[in-house]
């Protein structure tokens, strides 16, 4: 605890630094070349930066949003939603989950037009991805077409272990699931533009009659199957651990659109946010 206090004296100070160093740095402060050695700016207590490396060694310093200061908890689940289409314009939403056990997670689902990231927050932390297996090229749904209900279910699913330090990213259409593989502190789900999410994670939560589940998450855009079918079942989650995911590697370039959307966005929050 003293160490911790000392920590967090000694960050103050660098913040008071990095902030008068960053009025003289014309470079873009989320801008950094390959390399992977570059340090990010410590961002403010309200609005921390996260230093991510990609996939081809590039680093991106994401600067969060200010956080709501009563978030609402999701009905079920350790979901919280951190900001919200009312507060940020209708730019993004962030769901913030809390001490998360090993194993828990969604059920598969997929967006018709979110984008999501997923973020574990905590050193330490590693949150396991499913999607498609990557032996074969990776399928979109589109609106109408819904796996394991009227096409094929996904043949094949794979893992994506994502640790602290590294975000994992799923564009609209692909069907996910995640799972903390540790038992996680903190992990934060993005959405561009997330006007889904506080439906897509309520619906489930409200009922065990499968087909009324996918039909109201549905009406948002976010089919979710409590049944695990469109992965073949529950035993996805095992059934994955011998081969990888086919998920994109995240975009240096939809990285930039998330910090854009959450930087333009965070103005709309005003006294709701810390
Ligand atoms: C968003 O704002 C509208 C209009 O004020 C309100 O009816 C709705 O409940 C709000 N939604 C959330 C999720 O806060
Ligand atoms: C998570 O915590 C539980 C309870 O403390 C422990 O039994 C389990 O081994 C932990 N799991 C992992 C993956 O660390």
């Amino acid at each position: 605890m003293v160490r911790l206090s000392m920590l967090a004296a000694a960050l103050c100070v660098l913040l008071v630094g990095a902030a008068s160093a960053a009025a003289q740095d014309s470079t873009p402060q989320h801008f950094k070349p390959p390399g992977g050695s570059h340090r990010c700016r410590t961002g403010t207590k309200e609005r921390p930066v996260h230093r991510l490396t990609l996939d081809n060694g590039r680093t991106f310093c994401l600067q969060l949003p200010r956080l709501l200061k009563n978030p609402e908890k999701a009905v079920a689940g350790t979901a919280s939603f951190a900001r919200t289409y009312n507060d940020t314009c209708g730019m993004f939403a962030i769901t913030l989950h809390k001490s998360i056990p090993a194993g828990a997670g969604p059920v598969p689902h997929l967006h018709l037009a979110d984008t999501e990231f997923f973020m574990p927050t905590t050193p330490g932390d590693t949150v396991r991805m499913f999607a498609q297996a990557d032996d074969t090229p990776l399928m979109t749904y589109p609106a109408g077409q819904m796996p394991a209900f009227n096409v094929p279910p996904v043949a094949k699913v794979g893992h994506l272990d994502v640790p602290y330090g590294r975000i994992a990213y799923s564009p609209p259409g692909i069907p996910h699931s995640w799972k903390a593989a540790t038992n996680m502190t903190n992990f934060m789900a993005l959405w561009l533009n997330g006007f889904v999410m506080i439906p897509s994670v309520n619906v489930p939560a409200m009922g065990s009659d499968y087909l009324q589940v996918l039909y109201e998450t549905s009406a948002w855009g976010s089919p979710t199957d409590i049944t695990s079918a469109m992965f073949n079942g529950p035993q996805f989650v095992t059934d994955a651990l011998s081969r990888r995911a086919g998920l994109p590697p995240t975009p240096f370039d939809e990285l930039v659109r998330l910090q854009k959307a959450i930087d333009a966005g965070d103005k709309c929050c005003g006294d709701l946010c810390a």
